[in-house]
């Protein structure tokens, strides 16, 4: 499905001022155990540096600085993060690519990211560009829509985002077109164990997931190793020693 970067911002501009309003209703107020479940799976504590990526409007964002983290919410929809500064005032808002992080190595001692994976264009060199912000032993979180394993619960839900979540959109929402686009995003979006293999390919350990409202979301976490640099290492000389060795009987191995 067309993902490119200048319409989804454009489309993210054009829904932030009812943006949290259409979530709560559409979810039937399930976004909020949502975003407590992705809190506590970041377990951000006072002092840490976290990156909320992909934030919006700041929901998210406000939710891990309430527990003494300092919190930088990044998005690349000007509108979303007008919305955001309005609502909160005291968070570090910054306008940019999650593909592209404005950020050094090693920043962050944990980065999040709710309902935003899926609107990467390429959401592969947004999860490596979260492992290079991150310190070493920092905590990744993803958030996201994705497969409910159960069949006969999957197919009520399709129906719903069918038949149902249109009627309220065009309630609620300031562009229901924005709202078909969800929809579809959704149903293209990976299942569980392949987004966890993305996350592993990006160079995270102790990857695991676990399903929210019977799968309707799951929560991924992993974690970058402890010495990224060490671990690199240890790689490159375990590839050497299968290499063979020189030596007088076998001069040219
Ligand atoms: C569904 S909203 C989620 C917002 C927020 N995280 C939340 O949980 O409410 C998705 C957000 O992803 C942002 N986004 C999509 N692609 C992005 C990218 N490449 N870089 C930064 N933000 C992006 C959009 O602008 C939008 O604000």
């Amino acid at each position: 499905m067309n993902k490119r970067p200048d319409e989804v911002a454009g489309m993210f501009d054009g829904v932030a001022k009812r943006y949290d309003l259409t979530n709560t209703v559409l979810s039937g107020g399930n976004a909020i155990l949502w975003r407590s479940a992705m809190v506590r799976a970041v377990a951000p504590m006072a002092g840490e540096r976290i990156l909320d990526v992909a934030a919006g409007t700041g929901t998210s964002s406000a939710a891990l600085q309430r527990h003494g983290a300092r919190v930088v919410a990044l998005d690349f929809s000007p509108g979303m993060i007008a919305e955001g500064r309005r609502k909160h005032r005291n968070i570090e808002f910054v306008l940019g690519d999650a593909q592209k992080l404005p950020f050094g190595d090693n920043e962050f001692d944990a980065v999040a990211i709710s309902f935003g994976l899926r609107n990467v264009s390429n959401p592969k060199a947004a999860l490596s560009e979260m492992y290079r912000v991150l310190k070493p032993g920092g905590r990744l979180v993803v958030c996201e829509f994705s497969k409910p394993p159960v069949a006969i619960f999957r197919a009520g839900y399709y129906t719903y985002m069918r038949y149902v979540m249109p009627v309220i959109v065009d309630r609620t929402s300031s562009n229901p077109e924005a709202y078909t686009y969800l929809a579809e995003s959704i149903r293209e979006w990976p299942d569980q164990g392949e987004l966890s293999q993305w996350i592993r390919g990006a160079g995270f350990i102790r990857v695991a997931y676990r399903n929210l409202t019977a799968g309707v979301v799951a929560l991924h976490r992993g974690r970058k190793p402890v010495d990224a640099t060490v671990l690199a290492s240890v790689a490159k000389r375990k590839g050497n020693a299968t290499r063979p060795i020189k030596t007088a009987a076998n001069p040219k191995p």
